[in-house]
């Protein structure tokens, strides 16, 4: 299998905003986009992203997971990085379009097709370093995958880190572009120092996410997650996983803690901790990275409680079990 999002279909649904308004979206060629190289996105950044799936069914049709979400959190990033403010129904319609060109591609479970809508500003214009792109370039890109973490399920190691940040504590909760760049470097150093799988930045003790997916506890009946705030991107299989755990009859507490109490915590049997993300899924994690201690996180492997999340999220993506909240946008 070719490494996660490395393989896209030949096609994607592109729409353009320019004098006050966006263009009829078209479905044209993947392979190249064209852009002044004064753009406003190459310079000041002005760039926002999504991540979302379709499945496919055992009866062969497709179905997109929340796709309302992660449009309703394009809109936002949109908004936070003063690019034009986007249509919210007709990137909907893109995405449905292009996903029922290519829903013969989709894989089947556990693969699925990853949807990448990508929003920047395209203005010939360095000079607008404090000021928003008049015009901009909207598209949804295709890429089928299968599993994100290499290796499957094994449990993950995580470093702590509590004394950088993930990026600026304003820009959290924006899916753009930057924010990545800025992890890249505290998260290839903790693999290269201590072979760890992600970093879990924690700024001055304050437990947030990993560079590309939340961060969940589970203490016996109870599932525990970092209150939402504008640090860190407030995950779509996060809020899932949270709502799965309710019907579940779990108990969900959102709020803050630190790296001590988190510390305790892993040292009591059964615990659990996963990481959340429509890449990752539910992935547990089996170790914490701490002043150069390995810390296991309850017996270090995956948890049955991860299990039990992750299943219940696919069991409905894959059209095993009722869609009772109505996540699913049917295709084809
Ligand atoms: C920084 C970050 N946090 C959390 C998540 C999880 O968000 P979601 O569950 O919406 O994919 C992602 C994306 O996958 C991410 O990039």
């Amino acid at each position: 299998m070719a490494a996660f999002g490395s393989v896209f279909m030949p096609k994607m649904a592109v729409t353009n905003f320019e004098n006050n308004q966006w263009s009829d979206a078209a479905i044209v060629s993947s392979d190249s986009i064209q852009m002044h190289p004064g753009a406003h996105v190459l310079h000041y950044s002005s760039t926002c992203f999504e991540g979302l799936k379709a499945f496919r069914h055992e009866d062969g049709s497709v179905h997109i997971f929340r796709m309302d979400q992660n449009i309703k959190r394009l809109a936002q990033s949109s908004r936070l990085l003063a690019l034009p403010e986007i249509d919210e129904e007709q990137v909907a319609q893109m995405i449905k379009d292009v996903v029922a060109q290519f829903a013969d591609d989709v894989p089947e479970p556990p693969g699925s097709m990853y949807i990448r809508p990508t929003h920047f500003g395209t203005e010939a214009a360095v000079g607008k370093a404090a000021a928003p792109s008049l015009t901009s370039m909207l598209y949804v890109l295709l890429s089928p995958v299968g599993d994100y973490f290499a290796g499957g399920s094994r449990a993950l190691r995580l470093l702590l880190d509590e004394t950088g940040m993930r990026c600026a504590p304003h820009m959290g909760m924006i899916k753009s572009g930057g924010n990545y760049a800025s992890a890249l470097q505290p998260t290839m150093q903790a693999k290269a120092d201590v072979e760890a799988d992600q970093v879990l930045f924690c700024p001055n003790g304050d437990v947030t996410e990993t560079g590309a997916a939340n961060f969940l506890l589970v203490d016996g009946n109870e599932i525990i997650t970092k209150a939402l705030d504008t640090s860190f991107l407030h995950g779509v299989t996060r809020s899932s996983i949270l709502s799965l755990a309710a019907d579940q009859g779990m108990t969900v507490t959102e709020r803050d803690f630190t790296v001590t109490e988190l510390l305790e915590f892993a040292a009591k049997p059964g615990v659990e901790a996963m990481l959340s993300g429509t890449a990752a899924v539910l992935t547990s994690v089996g170790t914490l990275i701490h002043n150069g201690q390995e810390h296991k996180v309850g017996s270090g492997e995956t948890g049955p409680i991860a299990q039990k999340l992750r299943q219940a999220l696919n069991d409905i993506q894959w059209g095993k079990a009722p869609d009772t909240h109505n996540w699913l946008t049917r295709i084809v």
